[in-house]
């Protein structure tokens, strides 16, 4: 397969784990490159549900290798319980797992600062995944943030930390929050360190050879185009950027080493914490969670739902430069008589047919919808796209076409084989 670059097309879990684990079996690697463990992305292998926050979805597949890239913010404990948990379920990592020694970590003190100035917004709070995500790229961005080198480096580790530790305690202070002990997460860091040291690498040098020998690459996006830092509902975003360019930027490897970029989308809308939504819809959302779907794969928080919105995976489209797309949770829609798309909005009355940049206008926009017959029947068992019923296919060409992109893989379940090429 060609070197592809995978990202959400709306707001996150899209289903990008399951997307990923069906094309790891066409690709040598898989590689994350932003965000960390704000990610929850499910993959389910017969009676077995995995949820990967920070490793790749490709590692289950033996032999596939997979990478974090130095885009990445780990929290080291969070990873070695990741590992351990995945190691316990009899996963081999040694030889096949990777860590960039230029990835940054998040600290104790970034995730007491995520929840404490989240909460101190009360109705304005962006409602984060409280991983620290925020905090830890700010201080990267500042050139105060430690990596995944100086964790493996005791002396360098140390002095750094307790000189971090020393300035994030009097922030927390100004927040009302106890000091945090640097003895303890010392402690806690070293011991973790001990297990990831073998996995540390200079993971640009690693991906480069790779690509001399012809391996191909499969990108991992993680959150979503609406989530992103410059391209998002700002400030109701994530703090890297999850559009297509941030594959480069935080793996080392070139825009012109990139084949192809693939998007995932569902075959409706998804939200979870705050920021607008112009297509929510309390009827698909209560439908979805009586039927026990679309509770957060990290935070178990319900999420908001609404129709599929064509003007905001249209910009998605265009942003990130998707070739073609996958769409997932068809099935979601099998109960439905009619069903709504959001294909233009309108501001003061005035219609649009593009995403506004500010959050303002945007939270004005009302949407416009044209309605397509349901198909009322189960689309679960179905493995060939000629066998889905008449008015899926046409709601799926309709997608397509109202997006600008061609639909190259339909999901119509969590598993493996509920997935159909086009
Ligand atoms: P990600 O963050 O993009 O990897 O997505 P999540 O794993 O957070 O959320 C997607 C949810 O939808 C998970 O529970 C998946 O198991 C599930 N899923 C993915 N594709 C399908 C599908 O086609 N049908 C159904 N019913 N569930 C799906
Ligand atoms: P995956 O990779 C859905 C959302 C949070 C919050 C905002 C900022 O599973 O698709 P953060 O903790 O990143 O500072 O939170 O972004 N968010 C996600 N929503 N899927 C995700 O990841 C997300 N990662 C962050 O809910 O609104
Ligand atoms: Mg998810």
């Amino acid at each position: 397969m060609a070197n592809t670059i995978l990202v959400g097309a709306q707001w996150g879990d899209e289903g990008k784990g399951k997307i990923i684990d069906y094309l790891t079996d066409k690709v040598d690697m898989v590689v994350r490159s932003q965000g960390g463990a704000n990610a929850g992305h499910t993959v389910i292998i017969g009676k077995n549900q995995y949820i990967l926050h920070l490793i790749p979805s490709g590692i289950l597949r033996p032999r596939k290798k997979c990478v974090i890239g130095n885009g990445v913010v780990i929290d080291p404990p969070q990873l070695v319980k990741e590992m351990t948990g995945l190691e316990r379920k009899g996963v081999k990592l040694k030889g096949r797992f990777f860590i960039s020694d230029c990835a940054h970590l998040v600290l104790p003190y970034h995730k007491e600062l995520d929840a404490a100035r989240d909460a101190s917004k009360g109705k304005k709070a962006i409602g984060t995944t409280k991983r620290g995500i925020g905090p830890a790229y700010e201080d990267k961005a500042a050139r105060n943030g430690l990596r995944m080198g100086d964790l493996v480096n005791p002396a360098v580790f140390e002095a750094k930390l307790k000189d971090r530790v020393r300035a994030k305690n009097k922030e927390l202070k100004a927040l009302g929050q106890k000091p945090l002990s640097f003895a303890k997460i010392h402690a806690e860091y070293r011991k973790a360190a001990k297990k990831l040291a073998p996995y540390v690498t200079n993971t640009v040098v690693l991906l480069h050879q790779a690509l001399q020998k012809k391996a191909s690459m499969l990108f991992e996006g993680a959150q979503g185009t609406f989530l992103d830092i410059d391209h998002g509902t700002y400030p109701f975003v994530t703090s890297s950027n999850a559009t297509s360019g941030g594959a480069c930027t935080g793996s080392g490897v070139a825009p012109s080493r990139i084949d192809k970029v693939l998007g995932v989308m569902k075959a409706y809308t998804t939200r979870v914490g705050g920021g607008p939504l112009p297509s929510a819809s309390d009827d698909i959302s209560d439908m979805l969670h009586n039927m026990g779907r679309e509770f957060g794969a990290t935070t178990g928080r319900p999420r908001r739902c609404g129709w599929f919105d064509a003007v905001a995976v249209r910009h998605a489209v265009m942003v990130n430069g998707i070739d073609e797309m996958a769409v997932t949770n068809l099935d979601g829609l099998d109960g439905l008589a009619k069903i709504k798309v959001c294909v233009a909005y309108k501001i003061d009355g005035k219609r649009t047919n593009y995403v506004p940049s500010d959050i303002g206008t945007f939270a004005m926009c009302e949407p416009v919808y044209r309605t397509f017959p349901g198909w009322q029947t189960s689309t679960e068992k179905i493995t060939a796209y000629q066998d889905l019923p008449l008015n899926a296919r046409k709601y799926l060409k309709a997608l397509a076409e109202l997006i600008g992109a061609r639909m190259s893989i339909v999901s119509v379940g969590p598993a493996r084989d509920q997935t159909m090429v086009v």
